[in-house]
């Protein structure tokens, strides 16, 4: 396969939602980079506007609450409409506060399972029906984390929404598969974005960026990568998969020191 003729998204009609700013809009600008016509999804609207001005052409941008199916059903259509049917759907949009179960109230656990997990089911289920209504075949990205399977405190219910999107995904692929829909998941690690949504500490960032076997955060254009292979015909045969892209993060304990005197030993005469 040429590798130009595949990661030429030309004519292809790309939704992204949470594409406001973060992974989202990093997602959104590496396929429009790559040609495709690209629909933005976002719930605040100015943010939304400044990223789809930046890519000037060739782009579609709706407001949308991923929690609401309504609002869902009414951006793909808007999108489908102004762009074209659509072939590849990331579901990326999410947020991340932080509340230690204890103190946590009911409406914070609801809002980050209807956004993480009940958003990504209402975004796949609303492209995935068009797809099929039109007997086309299509490429299906869920956004998870690292924390699917790697809990921290105050995530509990970030955690488990992600790791809904998993097994949301493994499910929705092999329904999907005899329509040639491939839905693959993308587990970021840690990636520097600044949300102005779910705002990090200093000191939260540096001690989880310290323990990153390759040294650095990952950036949005790192997960846009991802989402690129997934979406060309180099992933045709890879369909209900969970990709990690997280620097080595997801390895292993890389902080511990070596297990024995003698390995230190020699570790430190070198
Ligand atoms: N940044 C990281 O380290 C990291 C790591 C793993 C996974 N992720 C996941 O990546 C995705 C993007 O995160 P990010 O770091 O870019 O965050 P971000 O806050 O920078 O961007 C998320 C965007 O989603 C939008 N959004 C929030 N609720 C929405 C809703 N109900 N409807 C529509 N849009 C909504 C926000 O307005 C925002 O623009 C999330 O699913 C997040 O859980 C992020």
């Amino acid at each position: 396969m040429n590798a130009a003729a595949a990661f030429d998204f030309s004519e292809q009609v790309v939704l992204v939602t949470g594409a406001g700013a973060g992974i989202g809009q990093g997602i959104a600008a590496a396929f429009h980079a790559a040609r495709a016509r690209v629909a933005l999804g976002d719930l605040r609207e100015a943010p939304l506007k400044r990223a789809a001005a930046a890519l000037r052409d060739r782009v579609f941008a709706q407001t949308v609450d991923v929690r609401d199916e309504g609002s869902v059903t009414a951006f793909v259509a808007a999108a489908e409409k102004e762009l074209g049917p659509v072939a590849i759907v990331v579901a990326n949009a999410g947020i991340y506060p932080n509340t230690p179960v204890l103190e946590m109230d009911v409406a914070e656990w609801d809002r980050v399972m209807e956004t993480n997990a009940r958003g990504v089911f209402l975004t796949c289920r609303a492209a995935a029906r068009s797809m099929v209504a039109r007997g086309a075949p299509g490429k299906i990205i869920t956004i998870s984390s690292g924390a699917y399977a790697s809990g921290r405190p105050g995530a509990a219910h970030y955690c488990a929404s992600k790791a809904a999107v998993v097994m949301f995904t493994k499910v929705l692929a092999m329904e999907l598969a005899s329509a040639r829909i491939n839905v693959n998941c993308i587990a970021p690690g840690f990636v520097r974005v600044d949300s102005e949504v779910s705002p990090l500490t200093e000191e939260y960032v540096s001690t989880l960026t310290r323990g990153i076997p390759l040294g650095r955060a990952g950036t949005p254009a790192d997960i846009a990568d991802a989402a690129l292979f997934l979406a060309s015909p180099y992933a045709d045969y890879v369909t209900g998969e969970v990709l990690g892209v997280n620097g080595g993060a997801m390895a292993g304990r890389a902080h511990l020191p070596l297990s024995t005197a003698a390995a230190q030993k020699k570790e430190s005469t070198r």
